[in-house]
């Protein structure tokens, strides 16, 4: 993390809101690759399967108000760079209205981005996708795939335990026919973990 980067505040909101790169557009894409896949809890006009190159999703990004609490912060996604990476995901047409909300529910460390999204049927816009930058007060970083999977494990928050965002987001890839290694190992350990948590109660 670089020194001379200013730190990007637990609640992104107010950072949001200046951004004005859509204005006076009646209708902006939005690029989802974690949540926001499964979660579709905002009106759209549409969505499409999509991708954005050069960034790979990583459970990087610590959960203070979803997954986890600020004591104890969950484990949730977010894209980091990768030259010559592909993330998968779903892109969503909305109003521009749609991101009071979205801002809201995005707030811990994401900040709204422009970015190229290409659609898996061909074409590609410019939009807009939530980043949560290594830069934020709520960025965990790197762990191994299996200290993830602890960590998630053990975590648990408002919108309920950590495990099923994981869980939900797998799911929603395999949906869509898409292969995430990083995401797939983190649920095997968590399968894992809980098959052997199951065992000790069987012995105890
Ligand atoms: C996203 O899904 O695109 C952002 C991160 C999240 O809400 O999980």
């Amino acid at each position: 993390m670089s020194s001379n980067k200013t730190r990007v505040g637990a609640n992104t909101i107010a950072a949001n809101k200046l951004m004005d790169q859509f204005d006076g557009h009646h209708s902006v894409w939005l690029f989802g690759y974690g949540s926001l896949i499964y979660k579709a809890d905002f009106p759209f006009i549409e969505r499409r399967p999509a991708s954005i190159a050069n960034w790979t999703r990583r459970f990087w990004q610590g959960s203070h108000d979803h997954r986890g609490t600020e004591a104890a912060p969950g484990r949730v996604a977010t894209i980091v760079p990768a030259d010559g990476a592909v993330c998968h995901g779903m892109a969503y047409l909305v109003a521009p209205e749609v991101f009071v909300h979205l801002d809201y529910r995005e707030k811990n460390g994401y900040l709204r981005l422009t970015t190229a999204i290409a659609f898996e049927e061909g074409g590609q816009v410019e939009g807009l996708v939530y980043i949560a930058t290594d830069d934020n007060e709520a960025f965990l970083g790197a762990a191994s795939e299996l200290d993830i999977a602890h960590h998630i494990a053990r975590s648990s928050g408002p919108s309920g335990p950590n495990s099923e965002y994981l869980i939900h987001l797998a799911m929603a890839l395999r949906e869509l026919g898409k292969d995430d290694p990083h995401v797939f190992a983190i649920e095997e350990h968590l399968a894992q973990l809980a098959a052997s948590d199951a065992s000790d109660m069987k012995t105890v």
